[in-house]
């Protein structure tokens, strides 16, 4: 099962897990064109090799470590890391559409502070 990045990356985009992911499944890097308009990253599910050094590497704990455990509130954006393909303008906006359609349906959500949603995703 694929770990699973989540609202708490919209706005934050630290990069951390990027870093330490040891086969590059986490997009868009920095270094990545898509990465400046992207509300959040992603990971790619078939890629994701279930390690676990993303996890403790993320500053807001935007990440779960399956589909399984990620909250039901979060649901739609297992999809939206699904869709996303650096490069591939299309998958690009699908799943930034996906990240927006979440933002709409959650604004408890997006009014607290990115360090404080991962422990509102449980309420
Ligand atoms: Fe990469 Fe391991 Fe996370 S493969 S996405 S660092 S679980
Ligand atoms: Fe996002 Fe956390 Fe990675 S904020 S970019 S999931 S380190």
């Amino acid at each position: 099962m694929p770990f699973v990045i989540t609202d708490p990356c919209i706005g934050t985009k630290d990069s951390a897990c990027v870093d330490v992911c040891p086969v590059d499944c986490i997009h868009p890097r920095k270094d990545e064109p898509e990465f400046t308009e992207a509300s959040m990253l992603y990971i790619h599910p078939d890629e994701c090799i279930d390690c676990g050094a993303c996890v403790p590497a993320c500053p807001v704990a935007a990440i779960y470590d399956s589909v399984d455990s990620t909250p039901a509130s979060q649901k739609s954006l297992v999809e939206a890391n699904a869709v996303f393909r650096a490069g591939d303008a299309g998958a690009v906006a699908k799943a930034e559409e996906i990240v927006k359609g979440h933002m709409a349906s959650h604004p408890d959500l997006m009014a607290v502070a990115p360090t404080e949603r991962a422990a509102a995703h449980a309420k």
